[in-house]
């Protein structure tokens, strides 16, 4: 059972280990901010067990849950009935995927106006696939790019292998398949990367495929889209 994880003051993220795409246990990940006026944001929401929701309940009220990406939305209709008092917060692209999913708001172009005080955002541009948008928590110098980057680390089997062919073990990266399949023009996503890295001054990524990048995030995430400056 992985349960909440504390990252730093105000932020928490759940590991679920286990969840599997294609038979990959790449794992996925949920992230909880507390706003300033002391309530809770739960964004990206993956499969919470109830124990999970319960010590999500134990930390105070869910205000508000953010899908800010479209291939993550397995989960988002279960959170949203989990937490019917919040506000619910999703990139348009949801709307197909998950009919059944309550949103209160779109997610545009820039951070809705109930969110500014815990968060600044901008979208993950030359990827139409994923429509994703960067939330930035500056409290905790912290970027939550759900799928900008994958951060695998020490994988074994079937899963190293698999990232060996797409060029993804042991760094932060856009894997070789997430180049060709989540990004249609590799030069507008890098330089949405870089505009948010010039924007935000992140010290800490947490990406939902891997581990959470602790420590010099924005550089090696610049880093990560040298592909599409060539
Ligand atoms: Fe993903």
């Amino acid at each position: 059972m992985a349960g909440l994880r504390r990252l730093d003051d105000g932020l928490w993220v759940v590991d679920h280990r286990d969840f599997s795409v294609g038979g990959l246990r790449l794992g996925t990940r949920s992230t909880l901010v507390r706003r300033p006026v002391g309530s809770l944001v739960l964004v990206s929401p993956g499969p919470l067990a109830e124990t999970d929701l319960a010590e999500i309940r134990g930390l105070g009220e869910v205000s508000d849950v953010v899908v800010p990406n479209q291939l993550h939305n397995l989960f988002c209709v279960a959170a949203a009935a989990a937490f019917p008092e919040a506000k619910v917060y999703a990139v348009p692209t949801i709307r197909a995927k998950q009919p059944r999913l309550r949103i209160d708001e779109e997610l545009g172009a820039t951070v809705p106006g109930g969110l500014a005080d815990t968060f600044e955002m901008l979208p993950l541009e030359g990827a139409r696939r994923v429509d994703e948008r960067l939330l930035f928590h500056a409290s905790t110098r912290t970027l939550v790019g759900v799928d900008v980057a994958f951060n695998i680390r020490n994988a074994t089997g079937l899963l190293r292998f698999a990232m060996w062919l797409n060029d993804g073990n042991d760094k932060l990266c856009m894997t070789r398949l997430g180049k060709s399949q989540y990004l249609d023009d590799h030069r507008a996503a890098a330089r949405s990367v870089d505009r948010a890295c010039d924007a935000f001054d992140f010290d800490r990524l947490v990406v939902s495929h891997g581990e959470v990048y602790e420590g010099g995030a924005r550089e090696a995430l610049r880093e990560a889209y040298a592909f599409g400056r060539g």
